[in-house]
């Protein structure tokens, strides 16, 4: 039987997931197993490493079996991974030393303030392209050598490993064989250096981390490795591509010229315009992250990150009562013309890219006595597309080009409302996408390049558009609106101040 599917494993901060693409990038098979959030104390967040790998095989099992597919008749594996989520294990008897820091986990922000203080920011950015923040992995693998007892001498004795979920699902498939990262997840750590492509010495030394506990790190088309046959009935699978989550997502929108974006509307909403072989530094509070790497190039992106998207819609189900399920959001929505003034900032944990302002808080303004529910639930909705237009115009002035087209995927993508008044308020092209697995698709679509199934060229055919929403708002009405968010915005800032 010929080798003629590719299989992607999407390892998510709320699931792990299996899809099955055909040779014509279709899924035709797929399952999902929910993972146990955990939050031993406020702001921080926990994975229990075990349960990622053992939900992660459980869902490729099912997802064959469910597809009626043989392991013989996978030619591929692409791996995509929630990013900066990090592990440290044993490396004889492959047992994590403490549960997997989250990336949402701040509780290395003091650690963080610390090295802010010791002059490292500008030095950071230079050469990893990050802002010095709780949010990448390295001050968390910091945090877990100097909390958990006996880890620092251990680790100097090359006895421990640590890894972002990539890494840790490569070394489980190939039991042990293979220690590897990809450009992209080793670009979320604030170790990786984008000149020399390699983890950085100095900045190991500043944050006293032992080079040999990390991972080789690879361009993420690449071959991994061999699974081992005692995961997939006797089969073993060559691993062929591996991204993190968000790049995976740009690629599975073949976003693969310089100024192409997507915008994923998950809990937040992740922003990344691909910049080409060229690597732009923002000036307006954004992040220079690597897109992928293959062969000898690698593309970068500009990223900004909304921290509260989603999160919105579920406030006004879970928070207020309002709304039953989320696609209730647009049904009330579309009960009156307008917000009617009404403008929601949901600062709620702060705000991220391009404000970066952690004493921001919610807000809502401009409410009347005719001011009813159903003017918030919109003005809710709107503001997922404010917050979107304020990171797409910081990334228009850091690439120094206009956004020809934004192509989006992600829960709050199937809401019209939402997507034609984005469109509106960014005056730019909506297309979402027919297949809505992007982000399984771009390590998949990877996977199949790699391995020869299809070629660059015919990727563009993958993904084609489902519906595209053209900006119809007046030019100055447009500008009045967001001259208005703007505004709200500043209020927000500094409230817990
Ligand atoms: O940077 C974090 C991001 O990779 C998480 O993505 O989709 O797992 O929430 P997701």
């Amino acid at each position: 039987m010929s080798n003629q599917y590719i299989l992607a494993l999407d390892q998510g901060t709320t699931s792990s997931r299996a899809i099955v693409f055909d040779n014509q990038a279709r899924p035709v098979a797929q399952a999902q197993r929910t993972i146990r959030q955990s939050y031993p104390q406020p702001g921080w967040v926990e994975h229990d490493g075990v349960e990622i790998w053992e939900s992660q095989l459980a869902a490729v099992n099912e997802a064959l079996r469910s597809g009626q597919i043989k392991p013989e008749q996978i030619g591929s594996i692409g791996i995509t991974n929630q990013r900066e989520t990090v592990l440290i294990w044993d490396r004889t008897s492959g047992e994590p030393i403490h549960p997997a820091i989250v990336w949402q986990d701040r509780r290395t922000a003091s650690h963080c303030e610390a090295l802010k203080e010791r002059g490292l920011a500008k030095l950071i950015t230079d050469k990893t392209g990050l802002l010095i923040d709780a949010y990448f992995s390295a001050t968390k693998i910091s945090w877990i050598l100097d909390h958990v007892e006996g880890a620092r001498e251990k680790a100097s004795r090359g006895e421990l490993l640590a890894g972002t979920m990539d890494t840790w699902l490569i070394w489980k498939l190939t039991k042990g064989q293979v220690h590897a990262t990809d450009v992209t997840n080793a670009s979320r750590t604030m170790l990786f250096n984008l000149d020399t492509r390699d983890w950085d010495e100095e900045l190991l030394s500043e944050l006293q981390i032992p080079r040999c506990i990390l991972p080789a790190i690879c361009m993420s088309g690449h071959f991994y490795g061999m699974t081992d046959p005692q995961w997939l009935n006797g089969v073993s699978v060559p691993i062929h591509a591996v991204l993190g989550d968000q790049q995976a997502a740009l690629f599975g929108h073949t976003c693969l010229e310089a100024g192409s974006a997507k915008n994923t509307y998950g809990t937040g909403c992740f922003i990344l315009m691909n910049t080409g072989s060229e690597r732009v530094t923002s000036s307006h509070g954004l992040l220079t992250t690597v897109a992928w790497g293959m062969g000898d190039e690698m593309y970068y992106a500009l990223e900004g990150s909304v921290f509260v998207a989603g999160a919105a819609i579920q406030w006004l189900e879970e928070g207020l009562g309002w709304i039953d399920e989320p696609a209730q959001s647009e049904w009330m929505a579309t009960q009156v013309p307008t917000s009617d003034g009404v403008v929601v900032v949901p600062a709620f944990t702060g705000l991220g890219a391009p404000y970066w302002d952690m004493y921001a808080r919610g807000a809502i303004f401009g409410l009347t006595r005719g001011t009813n529910s159903n003017h918030i639930v919109r003005a809710t909705l709107e503001s997922l597309a404010y917050q979107s237009r304020d990171v797409i115009n910081a990334m228009e002035k850091d690439a120094g080009m206009p956004l020809q087209e934004l192509r989006v995927d992600g829960g709050a993508v199937s809401n019209d409302l939402l997507m034609q008044f984005q469109a509106d308020i960014l005056g730019t092209v909506v297309t979402r996408t027919e297949n809505g697995e992007t982000t399984a698709l771009g390590a998949a679509l990877l996977a199949g390049l790699v391995s020869e199934v299809w070629s660059k060229e015919q990727l563009k055919q993958f993904n084609s558009a489902q519906r595209m929403f053209q900006p119809l708002m007046d030019e100055a009405k447009k500008e009045e609106l967001y001259h208005v968010w703007q505004d709200a915005v500043r209020r927000t800032m500094g409230w817990e101040q």
